[in-house]
């Protein structure tokens, strides 16, 4: 059977009969009613008290933006002036930047567009202009959610098929993370069976030239070596210490290939305190180089004997696993009793031998993780050695996220001019993108020379709050609030011990 609809079913339907006022009342309760049943219709998101308000919070009060600067001194009276709508574009002041697009990973809400925003190092990398390597620095004061955007960006990239390595995770709060998503941890401590081995060989990339190799392979030893003996120094190496080292690492090399086993840093230390073995391989009829030596043996003894004794003294227990989507070392049970010396010795020692396992191109994209990296940046030899491993990163498809407090952390390293403060600067131009996070008001005026932010950034970044940053990539500007998922709030949560 065929029903014809000869009259219009609208809901707004009314018998013409009623009064007008009756009809329209009539439709307002249609209305709230329909609204009613949409809205209990809705899953209720708002339950989720974790959501921080903070994170909804506009960047500037409804009003504005304070003082001056908001324009509203209601002074303001200009003529009419007629333009076409494609000029009228181009005056509009209250433009929001246009974003990066959707690729990549996502981080969170841009506040000034109101659009999603991702973010991917890799992607960017050869597409947008100016954007020159793939590493990032992070800086904020402490708590306001630098390791949870590393975790973020770790646990996110992981979904994209990119690998994390943590070489020195000081607070052991990676460990957590790690395990959560199928990687590994080494832990390192007294008491603790694990052990490294930082003067492990890597091996060879394939088609890499032997003679070629083994020369990398001694320089990064050397490296780390006079880094190790100089943090432990606190001073400069003497020409003679140079020579002296040189010689130790090459005669305890060809020692271990002829006994076929590997170096180990007790070797070292005993052979520069070999001083006849070390005259008598230098060939200097004046016997002078293994006097010279002395300090340096004592210096290495302290990763022997000291506090570290063993950790890093002895043949590696874990085997660098290249499948592993991701790998931590943790050091938190390295007490920081006394000075911080043997921390940032375990810290040097643990990224060598990460960073040396990391040397194969064919590995895919990956991110290394230098959490609390302000405190191996205060050293010269470790920001060394640190430049050297980036310059590598490059063609290894490695992206460096560098997370330090302030920008004056990298410039700790030495006077205006001098070689620290080079490199520390190298350091940063190295870094295509900057996230800066709330940073302390004496701060804000080297931050905004070093980064070349303008009076508005600067003002902006005074007041950001947590989990929001200023992101700073090859030239453009992005207010980004960093949005967590409730099952990453538990996971990174670093507040927990301090409420308990
Ligand atoms: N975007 C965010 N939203 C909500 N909470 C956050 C956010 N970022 C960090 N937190 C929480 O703030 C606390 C401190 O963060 P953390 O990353 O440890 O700070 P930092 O490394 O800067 O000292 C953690 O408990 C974390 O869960
Ligand atoms: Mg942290």
């Amino acid at each position: 059977m065929r029903i014809r609809t000869s009259t219009s079913a609208s809901a707004l339907f009314t018998p013409t009969r009623r009064g007008r006022d009756e009809r329209r009342q009539a439709r307002r309760d249609l209305a709230a009613a329909q609204r009613e049943a949409r809205l209990a219709d809705r899953p209720d998101h708002r339950t989720d008290t974790a959501v921080d308000e903070l994170d909804e919070r506009p960047t500037y009060p409804a009003a504005g933006r304070p003082g001056p600067a908001s324009a509203r001194g209601g002074k303001l009276k200009l003529p009419p002036h007629r333009m076409t709508t494609a000029v009228a574009a181009g005056a509009f002041p209250f433009l929001a930047e246009g974003g990066l697009g959707a690729g990549g990973i996502y981080i969170g809400r841009d506040v000034h567009a109101e659009a999603g925003f991702s973010f991917d190092p890799f992607s960017l990398y050869g597409k947008v202009e100016g954007f020159t390597n793939p590493n990032v620095l992070l800086a904020g004061v402490i708590g306001m959610g630098k390791s949870a955007l590393a975790k973020s960006l770790a646990l996110r990239s992981i979904a994209h098929g990119y690998k994390v390595y943590i070489p020195c995770d000081p607070k052991g709060e990676w460990s957590g993370v790690a395990e959560a998503l199928g990687g590994r941890t080494i832990a390192l401590g007294p008491g603790m069976s694990g052990r490294l081995n930082p003067l492990d060989a890597p091996a060879a990339p394939a088609g890499a030239n032997p003679t070629d190799w083994a020369a990398e392979v001694r320089k990064r030893r050397l490296l780390l070596l006079s880094a190790l003996a100089r943090t432990v120094l606190h001073r400069d190496l003497a020409p003679m210490e140079h020579t002296a080292l040189d010689i130790a690492l090459d005669e305890v090399v060809a020692d271990a290939e002829h006994a076929r086993r590997v170096p180990l840093l007790g070797d070292i230390a005993a052979m520069l305190g070999n001083a006849r073995r070390l005259d008598d391989a230098l060939g200097d009829p004046a016997r002078r180089l293994g006097a010279a030596a002395e300090d340096l043996a004592h210096a290495l003894r302290r990763l022997v004997q000291g506090d570290l004794a063993g950790m890093f003294d002895a043949p590696s227990t874990v085997e660098f696993d290249p499948k592993a989507p991701m790998l931590s070392i943790d050091l938190s049970q390295l007490g920081s009793a006394g000075d911080d010396t043997g921390l940032i010795l375990a810290m040097t020692c643990a990224s060598a031998w990460m960073e040396a396992a990391l040397s194969d191109p064919g590995s895919g994209r990956r991110w290394v993780v230098y959490d609390e990296a302000w405190r191996l940046l205060r050293h010269l030899p470790l920001l060394e050695r640190m430049q050297q491993q980036w310059k590598l990163s490059r063609g290894l498809g490695i992206a460096n996220l560098l997370v330090i407090h302030r920008l004056s952390d990298l410039l700790s390293a030495g006077d205006a001019g001098s070689r620290g403060r080079a490199l520390a600067e190298g350091l940063l131009t190295d870094c295509a993108t900057r996230i800066i996070y709330r940073q302390e008001p004496d701060q804000l005026a080297a931050t905004a020379s070093l980064l070349g932010l303008t009076g508005v950034e600067t003002q902006a970044i005074a007041a950001l709050t947590r989990g929001r940053g200023l992101y700073k990539i090859a030239g453009r500007s992005f207010v980004v609030q960093h949005l967590l998922h409730p099952a990453e709030r538990g996971l990174y949560d670093t507040d927990s011990r301090m409420k308990a």
